[in-house]
């Protein structure tokens, strides 16, 4: 990478990245897992293992999976986010490894989203 020598060449910096990383996102199928402090005493690491399981079974190679820390809803968690290639990103929260499988089947695999586990649509 050439030597930044302006305030112009970082806002040009910044905005080659900034449209990486949108294009990236749009493109991808993703899971987020909140695993935070409070979202692993929840429960956050079973409702992932269960995640990356039923994914497994189901052979859905074109869903990512990742996580994030702390996100500030604490009496929400394990939460759940699902960003499908062009549709909106969804939150799930209190997510149980027991939901998994709705998520997945009705969520990832038929584009239904599971109105009783939404806590919010926040902007993707
Ligand atoms: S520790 Fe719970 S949301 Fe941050």
């Amino acid at each position: 990478m050439d030597k930044l020598k302006s305030l112009d060449d970082l806002k040009n910096l910044r905005e080659e990245a900034r449209k990486t990383t949108t294009t990236r996102q749009s493109t991808e199928n993703l899971i987020i897992v909140g695993m935070g402090t409070c979202g692993i005493s929840a429960g956050a690491r079973d409702v992932m293992n269960t995640i990356l399981e039923e994914l497994n079974k189901r052979d859905l190679s074109d869903v990512n999976v990742t996580q994030t820390g702390c996100i500030g809803m604490c009496e929400k968690e394990v939460l759940v986010d699902v960003k499908l290639k062009g549709k909106e990103r969804v939150s799930y929260g209190r997510v149980t490894p027991q939901d998994v499988s709705r998520i997945i089947a009705n969520h990832v695999i038929n584009g239904q989203i599971v109105e009783d586990l939404v806590v919010g649509k926040p902007e993707s």
